[in-house]
């Protein structure tokens, strides 16, 4: 039996893409999302991947909505992908309590809540694969993005935190650091900074959310068993680890 993905932020941009290259590598697809119900329903038409809806920095909604797709499935979440995130752009003495709290529950604690929706299930059958989509930003840091930079990088460390905890349950836990791709997330950049970013990028050009989920598929593979506690960079150049 083909297994279950699950992908956070799975209607759009990276997560989209995702979701779409694991169901065309012939695994059972699963999505969530929290904000644009249009957006949502536009995408699972088309490539008939159900979309659930729930606020991945809510614990309980975590748990709940995992049991409820498992259910609805019929068959456990055996690859988590923790891919919903937010930006919340500002300069440290600009930055809101609100902008920062925002930015570490929806990226980083939501890693957290999902994780542990799934991890008693995956130890249980041996075998798992969790994915977490960092950033460069979180490798170098960037102006304007203190609140990111710090969640990303927390993503970074529990990835390795994680592995280690996993790694003698069959479980490998590892992290895709994506450069600067092209999505709204990205788009919301002003026109004039993102120019300065992409003349700092080697290959000359943004990533496509294609070659970020190529990077997923590679991990999500039998082959990759001995990869674990990494994280893969997908950044044109632009930064070197
Ligand atoms: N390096 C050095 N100085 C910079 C700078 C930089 N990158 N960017 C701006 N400055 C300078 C300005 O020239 C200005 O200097 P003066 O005061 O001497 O004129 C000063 O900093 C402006 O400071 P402010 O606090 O007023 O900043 P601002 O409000 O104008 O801009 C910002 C803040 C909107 C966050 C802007 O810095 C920005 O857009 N930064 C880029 C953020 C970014 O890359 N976001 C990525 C989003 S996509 C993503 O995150 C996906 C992923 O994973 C890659």
């Amino acid at each position: 039996m083909s297994k279950l993905a699950l992908i956070t932020g799975g209607t759009r941009g990276i997560g989209a893409a995702i979701a779409e290259r694991l169901k065309g590598d012939g695994y059972r697809v699963a999505v969530t999302y929290h904000g644009n119900d249009e957006t949502a329903q536009a995408f699972t038409g088309e490539p008939g991947i159900p979309a659930y809806k729930w606020d991945v920095a809510d614990f309980e909604a975590c748990q709940a909505g995992v049991r409820q797709i498992e259910g609805e499935v019929d068959q456990p979440v055996e690859i988590l992908i923790n891919n919903a995130g937010v930006t919340r752009d500002a300069t440290m003495h600009k930055m809101t309590p609100e902008q920062w709290h925002t930015v570490l529950e929806d990226d980083l604690t939501s890693c957290f809540n999902m994780s542990h929706a799934v991890i008693d299930g995956l130890r249980a059958r041996g075998w798992g694969r969790i994915v977490s989509i960092a950033s460069i930003n979180g490798q170098k840091g960037q102006f304007g993005q203190v609140n990111y930079a710090a969640a990303k990088a927390g993503m970074i460390g529990f990835t390795k935190a994680l592995a280690l905890e996993s790694a003698s349950k069959g479980i490998t836990v590892n992290a895709v650091a994506p450069g600067y791709t092209a999505t709204d997330m990205v788009a919301k950049v002003d026109p004039k900074v993102l120019e300065g970013i992409i003349a700092q990028i080697p290959v000359g050009r943004l990533a496509r959310c294609e070659e970020v989920a190529h990077a997923v598929a590679f991990l999500l593979h039998e082959d990759s068993g001995f990869i674990t506690g990494s994280t893969l960079s997908v950044n044109g150049g632009q930064y070197l680890v």
